[in-house]
């Protein structure tokens, strides 16, 4: 397919590519990447997926009361967010990782159920040994590895603007997340998707954050300062660590008896709802931007003169 073609030709030598690496076979064709590009049909499922949200509104209007009113409503509107989706081609997502991906898999799961109109279609990784590298490839996302470690040779890695034109053109990235990657973004990709590139930090920026912060380093400062909320905060990504513009927080109230250990696993699931709510805001076009200084600001799904 054409996508294919344009991968063989532009990029021969895809070394990087962590599937070529880990089956031991850099510098030559990538064949297992190129096949990887023709997907099988998701029609069917997703046709699944609309007959059983349409018996579960059926069902909801038959056994309705006064007390359902509301949930009637937010049905509609949902459906309605839905019907004005299906018209719009999906988003192209890539995610980049450099540990288990649990958020990645959050997104996932949104995907599958539509509350994000938009796949995964690539995994950026720091580390050939993240956890999510092998859940990307047992599901047939391409997975590519940058910036690679010190084994790499130099002719071996992906250059920032490689990768640039492997997002935009190859992949046609729509939108990026970085989920956990520790790796600093090359700055002419962060113009390339300004605005459209978000990450998930595990602290109420712009406090805990920074170069360094990161891991349980975030939640031990968090607990040790005495601070008393923490919570994850997604934000649009600039040249620095955790500087972007910020688009929401979760609050979460730290009791004093808490380790590190237990605030890390309640903002882990906050993040798990926030990341997937906010990816949802910008695949539907949902996120504005405040005049004055370009903070991201999120139209309600249900009623979009609210702001939030
Ligand atoms: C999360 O805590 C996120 O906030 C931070 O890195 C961690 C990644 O976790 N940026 P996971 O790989 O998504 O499980």
């Amino acid at each position: 397919n054409q996508r294919a073609k344009m991968s063989s030709s532009s990029f021969s030598s895809c070394a990087s590519c962590f599937l070529q690496n880990h089956q031991g076979g850099v510098g030559g064709r990538c064949s297992r990447r190129i096949s990887r590009l023709s997907r099988p049909s998701s029609s069917s499922p997703r046709r699944q997926r609309r007959v059983l949200f349409l018996r579960a509104c059926a069902a909801q209007r038959t056994s309705g009361n006064d007390d359902d009113l509301d949930e009637d409503e937010d049905a509609t509107k949902t459906k309605q967010q839905h019907q004005r989706n299906e018209k719009k081609p999906k988003k192209n997502i890539a995610v980049f990782i450099s540990g288990g991906g649990s958020n990645m898999r959050a997104v996932h799961a949104a995907c599958e159920t539509g509350e994000i109109h938009g796949q995964i279609s690539l995994v950026v990784t720091s580390s050939y040994t993240a956890g999510g590298v092998e859940w990307a490839m047992d599901r047939d996302v391409p997975v590519l590895l940058y910036p690679g470690g010190k084994d790499l040779e130099e002719s071996e890695r992906i250059s920032p603007s490689e990768l640039n034109e492997f997002l935009k053109n190859e992949y046609k990235i729509d939108v990026v997340l970085l989920a956990g990657y520790l790796r600093l973004i090359p700055p002419e990709l962060c113009r390339t998707f300004e605005n459209k590139m978000l990450n998930i930090h595990p602290a109420l920026l712009p406090a805990f954050g920074g170069r360094g912060m990161h891991g349980a380093k975030v939640h031990e400062a968090v607990v040790n300062s005495g601070a008393r909320f923490t919570g994850p905060t997604v934000h649009f990504v600039n040249e620095n660590f955790d500087e972007g513009k910020i688009v929401a927080q979760r609050i979460i109230r730290i009791d004093p008896s808490w380790t590190a250990e237990e605030v890390a696993r309640r903002v882990l699931k906050e993040e798990h709802e926030v990341f997937p709510e906010v990816v949802a805001a910008l695949c539907d076009e949902r996120i504005e931007f405040r005049e004055t200084d370009g903070v991201g600001v999120i139209i309600d799904k249900m009623d979009s003169n609210k702001r939030y």
